[in-house]
């Protein structure tokens, strides 16, 4: 038997002495608990999971609870973590496991493929991390330890790399031990093989490794075609009023920011000061334009523009938005609403806060 079939042993073995094994969601191993994780760390970092992961536990400990959370609760668990339709999905997968499976997670690999925001790998990590069940997985950790011991060439986004690379991870997943399997090879590709600086000396699988006896590491696996990053130019229309409220929309399901909630946005400088002169019945000429910032999201970058506006003591003017339109609300700035905000918009808030707590109307 060749070390390059089997690299099981050596990963556990290494496993057993460099592992991560105190992390939140290894403790009290249920289905839903490593769902949870998963979907967080789906684009996000250990690090920046972890504090945001315990205090979604600790408000909403069982897949009953998540179910039967107000969706701004959810999405307020979420803000900071980004990517919003993670947390959008992970609120209908649990109302569906529910309604539909009585609160049991399916266990097999079809089932729970057929949930919200589960794909293959999510679903191989829930069999193999909380149900001891041999499944692969394939994120992105997995990716480049497997394209560079394989050799595996190309980008992943790619039909035939990533079935190439499934491959090779069906085939490694051992029957015995297969939750600590799966955490070592995903640990293996955050503390060792690293996308920068790999610590070769240091791995289980150095000698067997294609891109090793190469000198080529960092050309595997092979990076998606670059595209020029476009930018969007955004106006917000910002209402505020004494003593300090903001008046904020809660965006439809779809888009970027689904589901949460920001000032309404515009084309045009033009559209957003109209809305506002409309809505609270103001002249246009009290809108101010602030500054722009910039955000920047995976396929464009946001430079967004506040028109300001601010009602002082005649506050009963605002008081008609409130019968206007369902989705538009008066939110205090202090302390800041407890609904799934985007994080610029939390920013923006701060800096309004700030600001309105220094006015004397
Ligand atoms: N990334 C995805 N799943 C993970 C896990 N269980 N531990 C650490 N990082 C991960």
């Amino acid at each position: 038997m060749k070390e390059k079939d089997h690299i099981a042993g050596a990963v556990l073995h290494w496993f057993d002495q460099h592992g991560r094994k105190d992390l939140p969601w290894q403790k009290q191993r249920t289905p839903y608990r490593v769902w949870v994780s998963e979907i967080m760390l789906q684009q996000t970092q250990v690090s920046t999971v972890i504090p945001f992961y315990e205090r979604f536990m600790a408000q909403l400990p069982t897949v009953e609870d998540l179910a039967a959370a107000a969706e701004d609760t959810v999405l307020h668990l979420w803000t900071g973590l980004g990517y919003y339709a993670r947390a959008r999905n992970l609120h209908r997968c649990a109302k569906q496991v529910c309604d539909a499976h009585d609160g049991v997670f399916p266990q097999d690999l079809t089932g729970l493929q057929a949930l919200p925001g589960i794909g293959r790998s999510t679903a191989g990590a829930i069999l193999s991390l909380a149900m001891d069940t041999r499944a692969p997985i394939l994120d992105g950790n997995v990716k480049r330890v497997l394209a560079r011991y394989h050799g595996v060439a190309g980008w992943p986004g790619q039909r035939a790399v990533s079935d190439a690379l499934w491959s090779h991870a069906q085939h490694h997943t051992p029957r015995a031990r297969v939750a600590d399997y799966t955490q070592a090879i995903m640990d293996l590709g955050a503390m060792c093989c690293t996308r920068s600086r790999p610590a070769c000396e240091l791995c289980p699988l150095n000698s067997g490794c294609t891109a090793r006896a190469l000198g080529q590491q960092s050309d595997f696996p092979g990076r998606k075609p670059r595209k020029e990053i476009p930018l969007r130019k955004r106006w917000l229309a910002v209402a505020t009023r004494a003593p300090g409220e903001v008046l904020l929309q809660k965006r439809p399901d779809s888009g970027i920011w689904g589901g949460l909630w920001a000032p309404p946005e515009f084309d045009e400088a033009e559209g957003a000061t109209e809305w506002i002169a409309n809505t609270l019945s103001l002249s246009p000429d009290v809108c101010q334009i602030d500054a722009a910032f910039l955000h920047a999201f995976t396929h464009f970058k946001l430079e967004a523009h506040s028109v300001r506006a601010h009602l002082g003591a005649n506050r009963a003017l605002g008081n008609r938005v409130e019968c206007a339109a369902g989705s538009l609300k008066w939110f205090s700035l202090h302390p800041p609403p407890s609904v799934g905000l985007p994080a610029p918009i939390v920013r923006l808030l701060a800096r309004l806060s700030a600001e309105t707590a220094l006015r004397s109307d």
